[in-house]
């Protein structure tokens, strides 16, 4: 049988790595952040100085990119070249790096061979934009994670808090707003739910809610062994 693959996709701040996390950890099941991969793809090419806007060198590195993911605990290592660049690549202008090198398709292709080499027994739970549109076109269960906007920008705001930093709800929910407009409309693959996902709307639900509700609808898939 193949392997039982999960594809969580959504737009920014929807709860998605979280959930994915969680639902992964639950069946005990590999996790893709192939968000991790395009911020990793950033920060290197930054670091060894190949420029952004240089396609073709993008595409090499992409080919030849030295990560490797180790899975610790309910963590995932994200091992760059021997180095841990998991905190590092979290950070917001890493972020900003990933979202420039994501939208070269042929960057995305180079990069698709390395997303479903993650497809290994017992099952994996794969967290993206396009793991249900493009990566995992097969998978048995798409879930295509949303929330308001006022509810996704008071999340970020929260953790931005915790961390320390500063930011306003109105600059957040306005930044938001812009970035799915982005995503959304963009010429290579676009932020959208794939025609089989089942949209669920996050906006007055727990993680906890969220994660039992894909369990409930894995298993009514039988996609969990007993
Ligand atoms: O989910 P994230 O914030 O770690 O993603 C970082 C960037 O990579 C974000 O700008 C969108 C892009 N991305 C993508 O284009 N396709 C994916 N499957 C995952 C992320």
């Amino acid at each position: 049988m193949s392997v039982p693959i999960i594809t969580i996709d959504g737009p920014v701040s929807s709860g998605k790595g979280t959930v994915a996390r969680e639902v992964a950890v639950k069946l005990g099941w590999h996790l893709l952040d192939s968000g991790a991969l395009y911020r990793v793809l950033g920060f290197h090419a930054e670091r060894i100085g190949v420029s952004l806007d240089d396609e073709s060198a993008l595409i090499e590195l992409a080919k030849s990119l030295p990560v490797r993911f180790v899975e610790k605990g309910g963590d995932t290592l994200v091992i760059l070249d021997g180095d841990d660049v998991s905190d590092t690549i979290r950070n917001e202008q890493v972020g900003e790096l990933a979202s420039k090198v994501a939208v070269f398709q042929p960057v995305r292709d180079a990069l698709l061979g390395r997303q479903q080499a993650f497809a290994q027994s017992p099952g994996l739970v794969a967290d993206g934009r396009d793991m249900g549109t493009v990566v995992f076109t097969a998978a048995p269960l798409k879930i295509f994670l949303t929330a308001s906007a006022e509810e996704r920008a008071r999340r970020r705001y929260n953790q931005l808090k915790d961390k320390g930093f500063g930011a306003t709800l109105a600059a957040l929910i306005e930044d938001i707003r812009n970035r799915d407009e982005r995503d959304m409309n963009r010429d290579v693959a676009p932020l959208r739910p794939a025609d089989d996902a089942l949209v669920v709307d996050s906006t007055a639900l727990s993680v906890v809610e969220v994660v039992d509700r894909i369990l409930d609808e894995a298993q009514q898939r039988s996609l969990l062994s007993v």
